[in-house]
């Protein structure tokens, strides 16, 4: 029989992929903001004991990382106390827990990439509410995966891609920060990698859908490295050298020529914002590959897909 899927944030940039790929593995049952608010406490309990998954997927998260720093209690709602509820009531009813996280955990004051196994010391608002969500659920015992991504974009949603691309419609040069190293990862690459990785333990067990032995905490971003500015000049001669017809990209750009000439690197310090962001969170993938034999591909190539195909996600499954 296909387990019962419930997924919270089923319009964010991982929950709308998860919704394209989670239906092959169970009977997924989708909730948005409106139809399931995480600050809510009562509401999670509510809506988990009626809808009785086998797997609760939580891919909605309060995001907005510089607005976090004013606006504490309710990332921390979000992030830090709504993920501990589930995971007590997915214990109560013998459901497993998948959950994301971030590399803003990490203090970015390493120089080689961090692994799980490293401690966690978030320097921003969004980064300390993260890992107390990773904490309550760690504390919880309940089965889990915890997915720590990074630098997440999609061809939809708010994102650095879709920024770059509007700024290039509006500007001749764009100023970009090029001292802050990560992985920028795409949206449906972590939900192809999660269904993957789904979909091989529901195969291998019967009742209890995570394996105990794999319970635990994973890094899930693309291979390699690079910095916001190498990105966005990726970003701007891809989309100048297209040439598909891409719903995405002609509502990026609002059917608007691309006019940016010159990607220009910047510090930090020169880039103001309210959080302080980790100068380096690139995160080892080898736990993912060695437990699953999941491995994402590099950033380059991901977002090299979304300038090729409008469903870039279609054959990711099959990688
Ligand atoms: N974005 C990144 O760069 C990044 C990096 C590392 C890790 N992650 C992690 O990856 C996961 C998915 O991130 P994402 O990029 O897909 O985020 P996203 O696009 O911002 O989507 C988050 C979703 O959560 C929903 N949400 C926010 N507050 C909520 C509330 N009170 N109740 C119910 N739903 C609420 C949002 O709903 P609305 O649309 O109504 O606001 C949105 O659909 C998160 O755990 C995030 O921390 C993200």
């Amino acid at each position: 029989m296909k387990p019962v899927i419930l997924l919270t944030g089923k319009n964010g940039q991982i929950g709308a992929e998860l919704l394209r790929f989670l239906p092959q593995m169970g009977e997924v049952v989708g909730l948005d903001r409106a139809h399931l608010d995480l600050s809510k406490p009562d509401e999670i309990s509510r809506a988990i004991r009626e809808i009785r998954p086998q797997i609760i997927v939580n891919a909605a998260a309060y995001t907005a990382v510089d607005q976090a720093e004013t606006d504490g209690m309710m990332a921390q709602a979000v992030n830090g106390e709504a993920p501990g509820v589930m995971a007590e009531e997915a214990k109560k009813i013998g459901a497993a827990l998948v959950h994301y996280s971030t590399d803003y955990i990490f203090d970015g004051s390493k120089k080689t990439p961090y692994d799980e196994s490293d401690a966690a010391n978030p320097i921003n608002v969004y980064g300390k509410t993260k890992f107390a969500g990773e904490q309550a659920i760690r504390r919880s015992g309940v089965p889990h995966l915890i997915f720590r991504t990074a630098w997440v974009y999609a061809t939809r949603g708010r994102n650095f891609l879709l920024t770059i691309l509007h700024l290039a419609t509006e500007r001749e040069e764009l100023r970009i920060v090029s001292d802050q190293v990560g992985a920028p990862t795409c949206a449906s690459d972590v939900a192809a990698a999660t269904s993957r990785i789904l979909a091989g333990i529901c195969e291998n067990s019967n009742a209890a859908f995570v394996l105990p032995e794999a319970s635990g905490t994973y890094h899930m971003s693309a291979a390699g490295q690079t910095t916001w500015y190498e990105f966005a000049q990726a970003i701007v001669e891809k989309a100048g050298a297209t040439s598909h017809d891409l719903v995405w990209l002609a509502a990026a750009t609002r059917g608007r020529p691309l006019i940016a000439r010159r990607v220009i690197p910047i510090s930090t310090a020169e880039f103001r914002c309210p959080a302080q962001r980790p100068a380096s969170s690139v995160l080892s993938n080898s736990r993912l590959f060695q437990t699953f034999g999941v491995a994402l591909a590099d950033w380059n190539t991901q977002l090299q897909r979304c300038f090729v195909s409008e469903s870039i996600g279609a054959n990711l499954l099959a990688d």
